[in-house]
């Protein structure tokens, strides 16, 4: 199999062509079509997968024997090697200036894992099991990476069954998740609880820190290759953040899971293949579901007891089915003026450049700061520009700000302990654990959060997931090459 630096050259520099076409796009809706033009594309690489491995073999090694193995971006008409050695970063994390941070920075050398975990590594909080037999991928054990799984396998069939005695509301589907693509699901948005239409939220959904000037720091879409320089920089300031992971990436990057959990942050499940769950079936909910649940537990041999819905989009449907597979659902903050979205991940689709992406975490911090409870920011780990920004800017700017803020992992900042983020430590069942005893959720009629029914959500489309998908043929290629 190859080694991780090339399949993280051959996915960086898939991702820069893909973003490179991208690039000028500037409106929602035609990003979307360009989502979904990719899952087409995605689904032909895994149709044809013979010739998708070949191409992807030389990309690969065309990538590992420029110079020095570094991964080159190769911004649209300009040539890869020229740009590459024109902007390096600096300080101790190899970050770039703010105003080089754009779509066309060139990457630099992907981190390799300081430490790595053998099987029977023990982690550090009481009752953990320790680290599984070593994972090794193998296509017929998993469903197609990045792509709805199918719901007539036998898993999703006894899965299902957890949804027996549950009350899962008649809710149909929404046409794509969007709410301009949907007016009929949008008008009926507070009865379906859908938190994308007016940042509904409902039941035991964890919206925020309770505690003023707190900050549950989380990252969403990896593991991925430049994970490894956020865990140095975690570690350096001891620091506990939570990665909401895709099921997909966990199968393709399970050391750096590994490297996640045993550095002490919180794992939890962020679907399989980062598609809009209210658009989708309960079949394909509960697939999406138990496969990253599935995939989390064989890699680190435990299965968390919480979930983030891929764009934050959620309604009672979803939120129900979560609940009966014993995932609670973790949302970002709706502060003042909107949900508090960095836009990171903007930054490599060509939309926003660094600096505009740090000031919108800027001003997220300074309406943190009127709050009366801590918050949540949505941020990626998914790639080196969204990295490069956390470790170069956002959490340096959060522990320096005046009044300071603590930054903690979701669950550390909720007071639940590492053990009851996961089904087999567990001694309470904080997915039981529903509003009634939490003071931090919340729905909006009830009135902590009135910027909600103004939405700030409409303009918080759309994702990473278009990217994912091509680094998903890029790896699924090389995985069928190599195996
Ligand atoms: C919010 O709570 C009110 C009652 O407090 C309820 O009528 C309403 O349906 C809830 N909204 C959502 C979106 O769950
Ligand atoms: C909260 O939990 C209690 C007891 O477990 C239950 O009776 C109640 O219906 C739950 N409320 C919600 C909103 O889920
Ligand atoms: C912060 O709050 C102001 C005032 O409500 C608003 O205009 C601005 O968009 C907010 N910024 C963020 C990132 O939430």
């Amino acid at each position: 199999m190859l080694p991780i630096s090339a399949l993280s050259a051959l996915l960086a520099a898939t991702l820069s062509l893909e973003l490179a076409n991208a690039h000028g796009v500037h409106n929602a809706r035609a990003h979307h079509d360009i989502a979904k033009r990719q899952t087409t594309a995605v689904a032909l690489a895994a149709s044809t997968s013979s010739s998708a491995a070949s191409a992807a073999a030389t990309t690969s090694s065309a990538a590992a024997s420029g110079a020095s193995g570094a991964t080159t971006a190769a911004p649209s008409g300009t040539s890869a090697a020229t740009t590459a050695a024109a902007v390096s970063g600096t300080g101790s994390y190899n970050v770039p200036p703010l105003s080089a941070i754009n779509s066309a920075m060139p990457s630099g050398a992907t981190p390799t894992l300081s430490t790595t975990f053998s099987p029977g590594a023990q982690p550090t909080y009481s009752g953990a099991p320790v680290i599984p037999a070593k994972f090794i991928f193998s296509s017929a054990d998993w469903p197609a990476l990045d792509r709805i799984p199918p719901t007539d396998s036998d898993q999703v069939k006894e899965w299902m069954k957890e949804l027996d005695g549950h009350d899962i509301p008649d809710i149909t589907p929404t046409v794509d998740g969007e709410c301009a693509s949907d007016p009929q699901a949008a008008a009926q948005a507070q009865q379906r609880g859908w938190w994308t239409c007016g940042g509904w939220t409902s039941g035991n959904d964890i919206v925020a820190c309770p505690e003023k000037n707190t900050w549950g720091v989380s990252f969403d879409d990896g593991p991925a290759p430049y994970s490894e320089k956020l865990l140095k920089y975690l570690d350096d300031h001891d620091l506990s953040a939570t990665f909401f992971v895709v099921g997909s990436r966990v199968v393709s990057y399970p050391d750096i899971l590994i490297a996640e959990y045993m550095a002490g942050h919180e794992i939890s499940v962020h679907t399989w293949s980062h598609h809009p769950l209210t658009a989708m079936t309960n079949e394909q909910i509960v697939a999406e579901l138990g496969w990253t649940r599935h995939a989390i537990q064989t890699v680190l041999g435990v299965t968390p007891t919480t979930m983030r819905p891929p764009f934050g989009d959620i309604d009672n449907r979803v939120r129900a089915i979560s609940n009966a597979m014993g995932l609670r659902p973790i949302i970002w903050t709706t502060g003042p003026g909107g949900p508090f979205d960095t836009n990171d991940w903007r930054v490599p689709a060509g939309e926003h450049t660094g600096t505009e992406s740090f000031a919108t975490f800027e001003s997220i911090l300074g309406n943190a700061s009127t709050m009366d409870t801590g918050f949540i920011v949505l941020e990626h780990d998914l790639f080196e520009i969204t990295v490069d920004l956390a470790v170069g800017y956002t959490l340096d700017a959060a522990l320096t700000h005046n009044p300071p803020f603590k930054l903690e992992s979701i669950g550390e900042c909720l007071s639940i302990p590492m053990n009851d983020m996961y089904h087999e430590t567990a001694t309470t069942d904080i997915v039981g654990a529903n509003s009634t005893s939490d003071s931090t959720s919340s729905n909006s009629t009830s009135g902590s959060s009135s910027a909600a029914s103004g939405n700030g959500a409409t303009g918080l489309r759309l994702p990473s997931s278009a990217f994912v998908g091509v680094a998903a043929a890029a790896v699924a290629a090389v995985f069928a090459g190599s195996l």
